[in-house]
């Protein structure tokens, strides 16, 4: 075999490490990602999340929400938010979602910034976080670098756990995206925030036959404010007492049978998560800083690397 000459023998020395670079690339997240495109980007999305939780607050949890839907759907990849027939947000699970115009604001602020760079899936990213930390709660370091896909179907938000899922259920809907019973207990925090139709927990509270597990006052309470003269609240209960604070008062409420969703009591009536709920219903800077690192690794679900886009527009694809 001759020798080489040294041109060749560069360019396939770049071309080698070109091909190395784009594979390892390949759905790899990082917290620099754009410091060097879009230093600003984190900025300006924490911006339009307190302008938008300024003027509505049921803006975070919303947000919350929606990053956990679009992970555990085709992973991270800002599917839940292209809109057309038969796409996810269409589904059933989807359609108490909101926020996606705070979503479209970011993603307009950071377009007028740095065009064609920053991902849908990424903006989502940043903005649960900022919506945690609005509210009160742990901030983190939101890696970056996700691309966004390309499809959106509806049939599968099936995979969603339901809210009448038993501990069993949740732990193999964890598993199945390499999160682990210790991620399932804490990320169900979240619960900390927000609201939940009646419709979703309504077979717990019927009259004469209220779920056992759920403490009996709370469930007065809840016939009370599921009522059809409570119409007007949009027959939606808070799923914490303190639903616009990030805090741990969410596990407290388990111990004392004052979950909402079957999905949320069971995490303490179960013997491989109940030693959890009362860890972090007794020590709140454990939950916040568990809380923070389980987001993360939520947010590695399914990544995309090159195989998907940076969309100009997070409703559609280009
Ligand atoms: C463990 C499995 C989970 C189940 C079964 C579940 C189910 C639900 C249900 C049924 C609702 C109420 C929806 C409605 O009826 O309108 C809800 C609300 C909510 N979920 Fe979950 N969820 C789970 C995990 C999570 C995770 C991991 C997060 C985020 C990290 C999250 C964040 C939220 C938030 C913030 C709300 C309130 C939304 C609002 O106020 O608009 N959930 N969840």
């Amino acid at each position: 075999m001759g020798v080489l000459p040294a041109q060749s023998f560069v360019k396939f020395f770049v071309l080698f490490l070109l091909v190395g670079e784009s594979l390892a690339n390949k759905g790899k997240l990082s917290v620099s990602y754009y410091d060097s495109t879009c230093p600003q980007a984190d900025e300006l999305v924490y911006q339009a999340v307190r302008k938008a939780a300024m003027g509505d607050q049921k803006v975070p949890a919303r947000l919350l929400r929606m990053f956990f839907h679009d992970c555990f759907i085709r992973g991270c990849d800002g599917s839940v938010l292209l809109d057309g027939n038969g796409t996810e947000k269409t589904a059933p699970p989807n359609l108490s979602l909101g926020a996606f115009d705070v979503i479209d604001a970011a993603k307009a602020k950071v377009e007028d910034a740095c065009p064609r760079t920053v991902s849908c899936a990424d903006i989502l990213a940043m903005a649960a976080r900022d919506a945690v930390v609005l509210s009160g709660g742990p901030q983190w370091k939101v890696l970056k670098g996700r691309k966004d896909g390309r499809v959106s179907i509806a049939e599968e938000t099936k995979e969603l756990p339901p809210p009448n899922s038993t501990v069993t259920k949740l732990i193999q809907s964890f598993a199945k995206r390499g999160l682990s019973v210790g991620d399932l207990v804490v990320l169900s925090g979240a619960h900390t925030l927000g609201v939940s139709s009646c419709t979703s927990f309504s077979s717990r509270i019927n009259t004469g036959n209220v779920d056992p597990a759920m403490d009996s006052k709370f469930a007065t309470k809840l016939q009370g404010e599921c009522s059809m003269l409570n119409a007007a609240s949009g027959n939606t209960v808070f799923l914490d007492a303190t639903a616009v604070k990030f805090d741990n008062n969410y596990y407290k409420r388990l111990t004392r049978g004052k979950g909402v969703l079957t999905s949320d009591q069971d995490l303490y009536n179960d013997a491989r998560t109940r030693e959890l709920v009362n860890l972090y219903g007794r020590h709140k800077g454990l939950f916040f800083s568990e809380f923070a690192a389980s987001m993360v690794r939520m947010g590695n679900i399914g990544v995309k690397g090159e195989d998907g886009e940076v969309s100009l527009n997070c409703r559609v694809v280009n």
